[in-house]
């Protein structure tokens, strides 16, 4: 039985689903409710060339969106059907929500609703203190139930991906294409709508975790010697096909692990300088002996600091309904 959403209600929704992390803040999806089911869709003008050139990184950005949506739907009291790449012919759909008949809203979609209004990429460094393991487990199970894989990149295996990523983005900075697109995303404008604020980076991004973070600056970096002093947990999420939906299922399986650490206490952020292009995310997954393909490789840990919230597009810019006349 499929159940009819007020205008209200698929608002409600997407004002949650918009809350999803993207790359560079670049937002780059569209919402449509067309009176029986809400589609997710990828706004491909919104792809950034340079550090995404094949669209890998945007789909992820739309299937986190697409699970932000379907739970936000759960938590205004529906089951939901949610469909990936519902449509051959339009391609660019990559989800759609059906509510189905309404259900009782239980205490674990409430709070993980809850935890979209407090989840920011963290930059700064954690506190030293360990993840207990029942909780990197209950990570981990996340990440499965959305069909994808996991890996802790642990031990031996840890420096060489310092240097994978550390490699990754000097070849990246050489690309006079990427430098812009970094540029061109840092947005310090007061009533900026995407692209990530100065007060979300750290400045001295490299130098503050054992993990080097993406330096989104254009010039040289002055090198502090800022001690660093945390020992992040670093989880891999894989895929065992590398196709369109099989993005879409990273996104969503990252949307769950963001909102599961969230309600753990925990903070993360995504590190993907060696997984942007794809002979670097070959060579990455090759060298930790990944089965399957890497997708998106974050950092978790307890966070010392605040990280403040980044802007979000109105929703008049990502959300239609059907024409009325
Ligand atoms: C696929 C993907 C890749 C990302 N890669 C990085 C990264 O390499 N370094 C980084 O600092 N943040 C990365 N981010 C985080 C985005 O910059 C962040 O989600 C965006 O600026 C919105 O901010 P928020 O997550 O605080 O809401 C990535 C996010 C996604 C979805």
């Amino acid at each position: 039985m499929r159940s009819q959403l007020l205008p209200d209600q698929v608002t409600r929704v997407v004002e949650r689903a918009v809350l999803a992390p993207s790359i560079h803040n670049s937002q780059p999806w569209r919402f449509h409710y067309d009176g029986d089911a809400i589609e997710v869709w990828a706004d491909r003008s919104r792809r950034l060339a340079g550090v995404d050139p094949t669209g890998r990184q945007l789909a992820i950005s739309v299937g986190g969106a697409a699970e932000y949506a379907a739970l936000a739907l759960r938590a205004e009291g529906y089951d939901v059907h949610c469909e990936v790449l519902p449509d051959p012919e339009r391609p660019d759909l990559l989800a759609q929500l059906t509510p189905l008949r309404p259900h009782t809203v239980d205490a674990v979609t409430r709070a993980l609703v809850h935890c979209m209004t407090r989840r920011t990429t963290y930059r700064a460094a954690f506190d030293p203190r360990p993840i207990p393991e029942h909780t990197v487990e209950k990570l981990r199970d996340a990440v499965h139930s959305a069909g994808c894989g996991t890996m802790i990149v642990s031990g031996e295996q840890r420096p060489g991906l310092v240097v994978l990523l550390e490699r990754a983005e000097a070849s990246e900075r050489r690309d006079p294409r990427y430098r812009e697109e970094l540029n061109r995303w840092r947005s310090n404008a007061a009533h900026a709508t995407e692209g990530i604020p100065d007060s979300a980076l750290v400045s001295n991004a490299s130098r503050v975790s054992r993990v080097p973070l993406r330096n989104f600056t254009t010039g040289d970096v002055a090198v502090v010697d800022t001690p660093a002093v945390d020992e992040p947990v670093l989880l891999l999420i894989t895929t065992t096909a590398d196709e369109l939906g099989d993005w879409v299922a990273a996104g969503r399986a990252m949307a769950r692990l963001l909102l599961h650490a969230t309600a753990a206490g925990l903070q993360a952020s995504p590190v993907t300088q060696s997984l942007d292009q794809d002979t670097d995310r070959a060579r990455t997954g090759h060298e930790l002996g990944v089965v399957g393909h890497p997708q998106l490789l974050l950092r978790l840990g307890y966070g010392t600091a605040v990280t403040p919230s980044t802007p979000r597009r109105p929703l008049r810019e990502t959300l239609t309904f059907p024409a009325t006349n």
